[in-house]
């Protein structure tokens, strides 16, 4: 017969075997998790991305190799929608003049734009666009949309501050049935003043950004307004000034291809000669002033000609991994620089069609055209 005392001592009698199978099985577990941590721990940390990639160039006869695995970067700390369209940002203008000479053809404009009240802040990166929506409604009663605008200006702004964006803007304008049409922003955006508030989106983009790497050769095609980011690089590159606030110590080759109607078209040009005189090793500015030099077949000078004619130089550049290709303004241009390219590849034994995607990929081929 069982007492209640004899329950009692039996059960403790268990205990200690409860405590042993319990011990057991915390140790084994431990064991394990600690040699996990330990594995983690001598784990290599994953390759950083890189924004120059190494890409064989490709030659005609070439034989096929596995396409190189790349990583782009991935920009993420690049601002991106800070102001929508919902809630922009009211900047103030604070200045709006001509970049033209006499003479020059059209209108074109540098506008600056006052950022430092925003809140959160609109900063934005070398190479991005604003938004700007104009005042007044469209024939729908709809307020303006926005367009879009190539920054002008480094981080930094025009006056070093920080705290300012500028534009480099040309009045749209065309006939239609004898009229004389006006562009709806380009024009409210020549005509502003300064004081004037003027409602901001963004910054966007990611398409156009500059390298990290100091000893990358940036080769920039620009026609009109596409000038403007390729200003904000020099600016970047070679204005003292801004040099010292960017602490970026540029060391590659810049060549700039500039496409103008007229000598007086031309923009920055007086600070693309100063640049020119205290960096000749690393700064080429070579124009195509189409109304005023002609091309081997007599027609206008194009940016694309001027290409052809430095066919085996420039690819010289495009076969290093460090050259990254920057093309902006008229959409147009595209398939005359194509064209260009392919013949120029072709002299170097060199097939565009397939070079010019590798380039792409690699994150080293940037267009943007409107
Ligand atoms: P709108 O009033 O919108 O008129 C344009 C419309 O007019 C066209 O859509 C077309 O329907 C019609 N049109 C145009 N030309 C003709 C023609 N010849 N015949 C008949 N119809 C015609 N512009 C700059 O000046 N500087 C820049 O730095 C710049 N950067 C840009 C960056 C990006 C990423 C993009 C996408 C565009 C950029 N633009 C830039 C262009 C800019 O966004 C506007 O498109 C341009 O200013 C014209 O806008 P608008 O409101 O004046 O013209
Ligand atoms: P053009 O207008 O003489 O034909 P802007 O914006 O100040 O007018 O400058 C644009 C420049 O680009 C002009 O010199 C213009 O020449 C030139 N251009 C026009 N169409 C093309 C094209 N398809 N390819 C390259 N350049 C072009």
């Amino acid at each position: 017969m069982y007492s209640q005392a004899k329950v009692i001592a039996g059960g403790l009698a268990h205990i200690p075997i409860v405590i042993a199978v319990f011990y057991f099985i915390l140790t084994t577990f431990n064991k394990r998790a600690l040699k996990f941590v330990e594995e983690a721990k001598t784990k290599k940390p994953e390759a950083k991305a890189v924004e120059t990639k190494k890409v064989a160039v490709s030659k005609t006869e070439a034989p096929k190799t596995e396409a190189p695995k790349i990583v782009k970067k991935k920009h993420a700390d690049v601002p991106v929608n800070i102001y929508r369209p919902k809630t922009p940002y009211e900047g103030t203008v604070i200045e709006n003049y001509s970049l033209l000479k006499e003479g020059a053809i059209g209108r074109v404009n540098h506008i600056t734009f006052d950022l430092k009240d925003s809140d959160p802040f609109l900063n934005y990166v070398e190479g991005q666009s604003i938004g700007i929506m104009p005042a007044g409604e469209d024939a729908n009663g709809k307020p303006h949309k926005l367009r879009l605008y190539s920054i002008a200006s480094t981080r930094h702004g025009d006056d070093f501050n920080g705290n300012t964006v500028s534009l480099c803007v040309r009045q749209l304008q065309y006939e239609k049935d004898g009229e004389t049409i006006n562009g709806v922003c380009s024009t409210y955006l020549c005509d502003i003043k300064p004081g004037d508030k003027v409602k901001i989106t963004g910054p966007v983009g990611k398409e156009m950004l500059l390298p990290d790497e100091e000893d990358a050769n940036i080769v920039m095609l620009a026609t009109g307004t596409g000038i403007a980011p390729m200003r904000a690089y020099l600016r970047r590159m070679f204005e003292p000034t801004e040099k010292e606030k960017n602490k970026w110590n540029f060391k590659g080759k810049a060549w700039l291809f500039m496409g103008a109607p007229k000598s007086a078209n031309l923009l920055y040009e007086e600070d693309l000669q100063r640049y020119i005189a205290d960096h000749p090793d690393n700064f080429k500015y070579t124009k195509a002033i189409s109304r005023e030099q002609q091309n081997t077949k007599g027609g206008r000078m194009y940016i694309q000609d001027r290409v052809l004619e430095s066919a085996n130089e420039l690819f010289n550049m495009i076969e290093d991994e460090k050259t990254h290709i920057y093309l902006c303004g008229l959409k147009g241009m595209e398939p005359g620089i194509d064209e260009a390219m392919t013949k120029a590849a072709e002299e170097k034994g060199l097939n565009w069609a397939e070079l010019r995607p590798q380039l792409k990929k690699a994150g080293r081929w940037h267009v943007e055209t409107y």
